[in-house]
């Protein structure tokens, strides 16, 4: 009996999670589930967002399927207790330094994608996003007094050439598997820590012969992905980047609300959620869009818990969804059926 820690979060994130539980649940898989609270929900409950609880039932499960964090009401808490600290502290405490985040169009969501159809259509990006390092988790950090006396805020960008080589390795695996091409994506004209990342892109890179390894500055590549996406394949690149860089990834869908995202360590454990966020202006009026959550849900079956075929039985109950022409608000479109949150999960589980 495999263990999943199930946290569903703030805003969006219990509805959506229903969804993906629903069809979980209707494919009879053999697994144990166990919910906490985590982000603002659990600060609300315990005073704090990542109660040593929640990280201790992670760490013994063999995936996470996590929802979303983050309400506008917590913005003016110290830091260290925002919602946000669930999140990124359950990557460093599981050490989840690899992100996956594809970046797919799906066929019937052509339209709803800002760009034009033909930049977009058959679009199939992988971005693989290093997640535990960078200045998202470098120190020294805080705020102190300049020596001209203003206050200034202050944090650490930095990369030690072995979180580099681990994710490169993952990155050019990745490549080897698809169109072996690498775009590598730094600020190597102006940062340290990029020039010691593109260096060793380029040591590890000797090990893949077989595939081409291209650098981008990462103002250029944010132009890349609107001016000529399918011309990228794979992408890797550190925390902050690969943030942004994702998000702009994602748009070029359709919507946000449709990709999932795989964050994975050294012992293939992994915690799955959605790459959008916790959305808390539409929270608890079932119009958000489950999918992402859901294609979660299929990631993780892939990714942790060696269930391929169970994998594909969703994304394919999806696309099935989608050709249905079932849409909830974010992707509908003129002559498509517009459903509601629970709506769109009853018609995936019909589908799978
Ligand atoms: C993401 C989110 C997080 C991040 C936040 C919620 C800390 O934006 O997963 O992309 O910045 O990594
Ligand atoms: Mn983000």
């Amino acid at each position: 009996m495999k263990k999943i820690a199930v946290l569903a979060g703030d805003g969006i994130g219990p509805e959506i999670m229903a969804q993906a539980l629903k069809v979980l649940t209707a494919m009879k898989l053999p697994f144990e589930y166990e919910e906490a609270l985590v982000g603002g929900a659990a600060y609300a409950a315990f005073g704090h967002p990542l109660p040593k609880e929640v990280v201790e039932l992670a760490k013994r499960s063999d995936a996470v399927l996590f929802g979303a964090v983050g309400d506008f009401k917590y913005d003016t808490l110290p830091r260290h207790l925002r919602p946000e600290q669930a999140i990124l502290g359950l990557r460093k405490a599981l050490g989840l330094f690899v992100n996956l985040r594809p970046a797919v169009c799906f066929p019937e969501l052509t339209a709803a994608s800002s760009l034009k159809p033909e930049l977009v259509s058959g679009l199939d990006i992988l971005l693989v996003r290093e997640l535990t390092g960078d200045v998202y988790f470098g120190q020294p950090r805080g705020k102190r007094i300049s020596p001209d006396g203003a206050e200034e805020g202050f944090d650490t960008m930095r990369y030690a050439v072995p979180e580099v080589e681990r994710i490169a390795h993952v990155a050019f695996k990745a490549a080897m598997g698809r169109n072996k091409h690498l775009v590598s994506v730094d600020k190597a004209n102006v940062l340290e820590t990029s020039q010691v990342w593109r260096d060793t892109m380029i040591r590890v890179s000797k090990e893949y012969p077989e595939v081409t390894l291209e650098h981008m500055y990462v103002d250029n590549a944010a132009m890349q992905l609107v001016k000529a996406p399918k011309k990228i394949d794979v992408m890797v690149t550190g925390n902050l980047f690969g943030d942004i860089l994702s998000d702009e990834a994602a748009m070029l869908t359709g919507s946000i609300g449709m990709l999932a995202s795989a964050a994975l360590n050294e012992i293939g454990q992994g915690l799955f959620e959605p790459s959008h966020g916790s959305a808390p202006d539409i929270a608890g009026m079932n119009i958000a869009n489950p999918l992402a959550q859901i294609l979660s849900a299929a990631m993780m079956l892939r990714y942790s818990l060696g269930m391929e075929e169970e994998a594909v039985r969703i994304e394919n109950a999806v696309k099935t969804v989608l050709a249905q022409g079932y849409r909830t608000g974010d992707i509908w479109s003129e002559g498509c059926k517009k459903v509601s949150c629970s709506e769109m999960g009853d018609a995936v589980v019909a589908a799978l």
